[in-house]
């Protein structure tokens, strides 16, 4: 069953919901309170310079009695100017003690929230995050959870404040007259009519604004993030103009909201006016008729004005619940994303012995299989070198390995040890896999705390035995602040070869047995990449290798080859072998060491 957005609201409320309660007390009272005034002012009225005694509620009837009756009260006003004062104050207090609650208890729901979005984020699939973008991930966890924040600190007390106003009012002033109540009312029905329709077609514009704004940030984000293409290509002040025409659209936008909110809120001053006079004529009319005394009068248009601003506000409160209702959803929409779970049966694997596909297809989407039917063995301590087009499906079967994505029943499996990885826990197979992607990708922190990053406390020998082995010793010994030297944001701060051979130390760390090389060597020069391999060898041998690559050089020293071509394993065998095969292999090998040939003539 669908679960309502609200009740999936009410789980983060329910932590603080005694705060949220308190706070709906206070704003009560403090409104209470200060619905009180006007009793007070209409009594000194009527017993100054009225005649006869008003009739009020009979709680009201009893404190005046206590205190001496309304002609006592009449000589000693000095009494109801204090009881205004103490009422002041006492509203005060409330509407502190609101304020401080109110605000507490939003927070404790909001970081709730947040907590909760971010960590079942990380434990989502990473299928998920391709399937999304992060800008729209970061809009949802910032301002939808704002959006959220904002009704429930601001508008539902409003609406709490606005219902307890109207009871109140219409008892004290039906009390009054219930004729007057009437013609009061009605016009003001009007009013939120009005109000209601108005927002709900603001409401589009409201979200075009949203929108565009989201677009804006699109803009300036990319062009950020991109900052290098856009300076080597030249491309400045056309990014500039892009800006620029979009900005100028984003304020057309905003200047014709500001028009419609302006034509609102004149016609709802009109309407209101309207209502006032009308009132004001009645009252007087009824004034004169004896039918209501000067202070039960004043009374009325003090209540009146009390009403008619939270009255003509709530039509924005109600086109707020419609935004924040969406906002709700969507963030609803993360939280029931089922989270990577491993099987009930799954174990911890040491993940030492052969590596087996055996009749594994997959694909992203049903319609297109990017794998088809590939089986091979990589014998354990061994070095498997894989060779293929671009998009032949290398870095698939590889995510497929590390469990990014999980194998569908009947599409194959993948075993290490000769046990299935759908049965091995997933930590304890990534622990012991050391996975170096294509992209390179660095945290703007140290280039210690890049490689350690698997780390619950910087190890600095094992550290500087992994960067050892990756080359990269001498080039971080040669920066200022050495290991402790800031990484530009993505790495920005480093070459192409030193992000490289950083997110190689970063998975040494640990020794795990078994390594990956997505097409991880291919920034460095040949020297390097034979220093690195040799280096490896040496402090690594013992571990499986996987070396994807489409350099022959990187790929000769591997014990064996594989050949994908379209997600099909089209050869495999050693490199000695496969020279002596025609195929895709000795095709690579010719081309490769025929330039090499040629380029040292
Ligand atoms: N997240 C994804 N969603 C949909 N299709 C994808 C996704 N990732 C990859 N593909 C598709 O799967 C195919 C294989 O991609 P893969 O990244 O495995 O290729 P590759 O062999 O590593 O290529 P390259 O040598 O260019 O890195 C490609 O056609 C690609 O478009
Ligand atoms: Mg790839």
């Amino acid at each position: 069953m669908k679960q309502n957005k609200y009740v999936f609201l009410w789980r983060y409320i329910r932590p603080a919901a005694w705060s949220f309660v308190a706070a709906i007390v206070s704003v009560e009272i403090a409104t209470l309170t200060g619905m009180l005034h006007p009793q007070i002012i209409r009594a000194a009225i009527d017993c100054a310079i009225g005649k006869g005694e008003p009739s009020y509620p009979p709680f009201v009837m009893k404190l005046v009695e206590s205190v001496g009756g309304f002609g006592y009260l009449g000589s000693h006003l000095w009494i109801m100017a204090l009881a205004i004062v103490a009422c002041a104050i006492v509203q005060m207090v409330f509407q502190y003690a609101f304020r401080v609650i109110n605000t507490k208890a939003t927070e404790t729901m909001v970081k709730a929230m947040r907590d909760e979005l971010y960590s079942h984020i990380q434990r989502l699939p990473y299928e998920w995050h391709t399937r999304n973008q992060t800008g729209d991930i970061i809009q949802r966890c910032t301002s939808d959870v704002e959006t959220i924040k904002g009704f429930v600190s601001g508008q539902l007390a409003s609406l709490q404040r606005v219902g307890v106003m109207l009871c109140f009012a219409l008892f004290f002033m039906i009390g009054m007259n219930g004729m007057l109540t009437l013609i009061a009312m009605l016009p003001l029905i009007v009013v939120v009519g009005y109000s209601i329709y108005f927002h709900k077609i603001v409401e589009e514009r409201f979200m075009a604004c949203d929108e565009n704004e989201g677009k804006l940030s699109a803009i300036a984000q990319e062009n950020l993030t991109g900052v290098r293409v856009v300076r080597a290509f030249g491309r400045e002040s056309h990014e500039l103009d892009k800006f620029v025409s979009h900005n100028k659209f984003y304020t057309s936008l905003w200047v014709k909201l500001s028009h419609s909110l302006a034509l609102f809120w004149s016609v709802s001053d009109v309407l209101s006016g309207l209502q006032l006079l009308l009132l004001m004529v009645v009252g007087i009319l009824y004034c004169h008729a004896g039918k209501l005394t000067a202070g039960e009068y004043i009374a009325f248009i003090a209540y009146n004005g009390m009403l008619v601003w939270p009255i003509r506000e709530l039509g924005r409160t109600i086109s707020e619940m419609g935004k924040t209702g969406v906002s709700i959803e969507r963030v609803r929409q993360i939280i029931i994303e089922p989270e990577e779970r491993d099987a009930a049966d799954a174990v911890e694997s040491d993940m030492q012995g052969d590596i087996v596909f055996d009749h594994v297809s997959f694909g992203y989407h049903e319609s297109s299989e990017v794998l088809k039917d590939v089986s091979f063995t990589i014998p354990a301590h061994t070095t498997l070198g894989i060779l293929g087009g671009t998009g032949s499906g290398k870095n698939t079967l590889m995510l497929l390995l590390d469990k990014m994505y999980s194998l569908p029943d009947g599409c194959g499996t993948i075993s290490v040890g000769g046990r299935d990885i759908r049965t091995i826990k997933t930590a304890s197979l990534r622990k012991n896999i050391g996975i170096v992607l294509q992209e390179a990708f660095l945290f703007s922190r140290t280039i210690a705390e890049n490689i350690g990053i698997g780390m619950n406390e910087l190890d600095m020998k094992e550290i500087e035995k992994a960067a050892g082995a990756a080359c990269l010793s001498e080039t971080i010994t040669n920066f200022t602040d050495s290991y402790d030297t800031m990484v530009g944001e993505r790495g920005v701060t480093l070459s192409g070869g030193q992000r490289q051979r950083t997110a190689i130390a970063r998975c040494l760390v640990g020794s795990p047995p078994i390594l990956i090389f997505d097409d991880s060597l291919s920034a460095v020069d040949t020297e390097t990449d034979a220093r690195i391999r040799a280096e490896l060898e040496r402090r690594f041998g013992t571990a499986t290798v996987i070396l994807i690559s489409h350099r022959i050089t990187t790929l000769s020293r591997a014990d064996h080859i594989l050949v994908l071509d379209k997600g099909r394993v089209s050869q495999y065998g050693t490199p000695e072998e496969l020279k002596e095969q025609p195929g895709i292999y000795r095709q690579v090998y010719e081309a490769q060491t025929g330039l090499e040939g040629r380029a040292a003539v």
